[in-house]
């Protein structure tokens, strides 16, 4: 690899400690490598607002490269806002307010980084003011125990007002006494394996394609995941009875992540299946409170609730950093669910359960919903109608619900070339292949999180994927 940087070259006003490391062993072309470096160095603040860029003569005879290059990066940033030129003057950096303002899609600066997928909430509109009043109230007039060691079930209140909500709003048939409050579905996830293996399970059915970390949670308890594969109506039921599975991990109101709702056939199948006694149903209900084009179907625990692990969780209606999630399982795997619990963490915290659970009962939680689902469904709405006009080679899929969009790739594009490539325009998008059970035979798509997408930046930011995609197509050496 041979690297060339740019520099001192005070007296162009471009700052001695601006480093341009070109890698020209790389396929992917010097002006896309000049671009980013240029983008970042602005992000960081090593390039600070009103600084002078070097001329692109003068660049291009530093870092040992044709003008054009400099030139045609220039024009782009310029494009983007972080670069300002006017005719016959320098090329100067952008005040941080343009560039460092809501970025155009969910960027990720939180250091989750990539373990967790698209379709987040937006975080701007988590309800604070109502979270902080009910937190208060709680800590003002905390029920007897709340600071002792909790209940591994979880805080009795919260438990009672679960019971009730998911009846209501989901049609999900249970007591108080079969819910478990756990860290989120991931951690519900782990808990009923371990509790289906005690009692002698060893493979589970998942849908092909599905969260990775399902199939890397049911392997890190011991059991087989076992692919199935889901197409527009939802997996595939027809090969269960073959699979010789003792569960069957599936979210049959949006799978993830193509989208799809399980058809009212396949659900009929689904549930006699279980019913007969064949198989555990594990029914993830991750997004299930956002279907904006009609109302959502019941969950399907609701069919049969000695038969269904029903899975909740606020990470898509609030946060995924409440970490709380819920469980409403058959009596009679409670106790194995409970003692799972116990030895994974002991108990959920208590603080953050006595504030859903009074934030469920004193209707903050519908009001939020009832406020987040126009602004969602608005977002996505504007997102389609920016694909069609910029991206006509995409197809989106799956049905108008949850946070993220499942776009399909024309076959010819290059998965993680797209992704880079958007990323360098600043877009945060998710590759699809890495929730196939076999990636590297994975059809092009990926995941777009459109719930913290600023409408007035999405236009550009989806203009710019359009050009990512063209892109990428041009570059086939990137991957
Ligand atoms: C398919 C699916 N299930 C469940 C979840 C929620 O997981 P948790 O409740 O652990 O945050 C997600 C989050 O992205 C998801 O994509």
């Amino acid at each position: 690899m041979q690297t060339n940087s740019a520099g001192p070259g005070g007296e162009d006003g471009f700052p001695a400690d601006i480093l341009i490391a070109l890698d020209r062993s790389k396929s992917r072309g010097l002006r896309v490598q000049v671009e980013h470096a240029l983008r970042e160095a602005i992000r960081l603040g090593r390039l600070p607002s009103g600084s002078t860029m070097p001329p692109s003569r003068t660049l291009a005879s530093e870092l040992r490269i044709s003008r054009s290059v400099v030139v045609e990066a220039y024009d782009q940033l310029v494009a983007e806002g972080y670069l300002v030129a006017r005719q016959g003057s320098a090329t100067w950096v952008c005040g941080p307010r343009q560039v460092d303002g809501p970025r155009p899609t969910s960027v990720r600066r939180d250091g989750t980084g990539d373990a967790f997928p698209s379709g987040l909430p937006d975080p701007a509109s988590f309800p604070k003011r109502d979270w902080l009043r009910h937190y208060q109230a709680v800590l003002s007039d905390p029920p007897a125990g709340a600071f002792g060691y909790p209940d591994p079930r979880g805080a009795a209140s919260l438990r009672c007002a679960l019971a009730q909500y998911l009846g209501r709003v989901r049609a999900v048939r249970t007591t108080p006494e079969q819910v478990l409050v756990c860290g989120g579905i991931s951690q519900g996830l782990g808990l009923v394996c371990r509790a289906l293996r005690r009692r002698g399970a060893t493979r589970i059915a998942v849908e092909d394609p599905c969260l990775w970390l399902h199939r890397r949670l049911i392997s890190a308890a011991g059991l087989e995941p076992v692919p199935i594969p889901v197409d527009d109506d939802g997996i595939d039921v027809s090969r269960l009875a073959r699979a010789s599975v003792d569960a069957v991990l599936v979210a049959p109101a949006h799978s993830f992540p193509t989208g799809a709702v399980l058809s009212p056939d396949r659900r009929v199948t689904l549930i006699k299946l279980a019913s007969a006694g064949g198989v555990i149903l594990i029914e993830d209900d991750y997004d299930a409170e956002f279907r904006y084009d009609r109302t959502p179907i019941g969950a399907l625990q609701g069919l049969s609730p000695d038969h269904v692990v029903y899975a909740g969780t606020a990470s898509k209606m609030l946060s995924p950093a409440l970490r709380l999630g819920w469980l409403a399982a058959p009596l009679w795997l409670m106790d194995d669910l409970q003692r799972a619990k116990l030895l994974d963490d002991v108990a959920t915290e208590t603080l953050g359960q006595l504030t859903l659970a009074r934030f469920i009962e004193r209707g903050a939680l519908a009001s939020h919903l009832r406020r987040m689902r126009p602004r969602y469904r608005r977002r996505r709405d504007r997102l389609i109608d920016a694909l069609a006009r910029h991206v006509p080679q995409a197809t989106p899929a799956g049905a108008a619900a949850g946070l993220h969009l499942y776009l399909r790739l024309p076959h010819s594009a290059v998965e993680s070339d797209v992704v880079e490539v958007a990323r360098e325009h600043g877009l945060h998008v998710e590759g699809a292949a890495r929730h196939w059970a076999t990636p590297t035979t994975a059809p092009p798509a990926i995941l777009i999180g459109y719930a913290n997408l600023e409408e007035d930046a999405l236009e550009q930011a989806i203009q710019a994927l359009g050009r990512a995609i063209e892109e990428a197509a041009r570059q086939p050496g990137i991957h």
